[in-house]
């Protein structure tokens, strides 16, 4: 089934990101067919999936019509050959962003501060949540509708048991125009990708808990999904 692209839907502002990294508003104001409102500045930038950088590409919007068919950009960074969007939602206030992992993976764990709310669209899995040192970890079972919050810097971590690729949406507040918070800018302009080694909050694959990886190979044998991480776990 072809899924929907933004560009089918659009209606909004293009925006381009500045050299900080701060969200800014482009000339270009597009109408819900990609043509240049009439009084419109800039003219021929019809883009409505403004490209950033992975991660980063975003779609400004009023409306998202189909949250499990719109589609996706890769990200690699956060594991698992995920892909995402970022919404900038009606010039608001408010954040949202969809990844989906692939069949048969799991996304890299990573901490940011509280109120990201994560609501599983599609697949069945579960996220397991602890805090730096702690040994033990919360496992939260997901399926369609499940909604959980990770708490501030509490480590979290994404896996798909399901035979379908899992999608959630994650909202919050502060978005990528305002993010408000120095820690919720810090989380939504690559804080959340880099590891912890290098000064961010993400834990890379290779550093990760063995423990993690041993409980996915169980969680989806029971499902009789055949795991996919090779060449990206040991
Ligand atoms: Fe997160």
């Amino acid at each position: 089934m072809k899924r929907p692209s933004p560009e089918a839907f659009s209606a909004g502002q293009a925006c381009l990101a500045s050299r900080n990294g701060l969200v800014s508003r482009s000339a270009t104001i597009v109408s819900q067919r990609g043509r240049p409102r009439q009084g419109s500045r800039g003219g021929g930038n019809h883009r409505k999936v403004v490209p950033i950088r992975p991660g980063n590409h975003l779609w400004e919007t009023n409306f998202v019509p189909d949250l499990a068919r719109i589609e996706l950009k890769p990200w690699g960074e956060r594991g698992a050959r995920g892909s995402n969007i970022m919404f900038i939602l009606a010039d608001g206030t408010m954040h949202a962003h969809i990844s989906e992992m692939p069949v048969g993976t799991y996304k890299k764990a990573h901490r940011h501060p509280a109120d990201f709310h994560v609501m599983c669209v599609t697949g069945t899995g579960y996220s397991l949540l602890w805090y730096e040192g702690q040994r033990d970890w919360v496992k939260v079972d997901w399926k369609h509708g499940t909604v959980f919050a990770p708490p501030d810097a509490m480590f979290h971590q994404h896996f798909n048991t399901s035979a379908v690729p899992a999608r959630y949406l994650a909202t919050a507040y502060g978005s990528l125009r305002y993010p408000f918070t120095e820690g919720k800018r810090a989380a939504l302009f690559g804080g959340v990708s880099t590891s912890v080694k290098k000064g961010g909050n993400q834990i890379e694959y290779a550093d990760q808990d063995p423990r993690i990886h041993e409980l996915f190979v169980a969680e989806t044998a029971r499902n009789g999904v055949t795991v996919k991480m090779e060449g990206l776990v040991g």
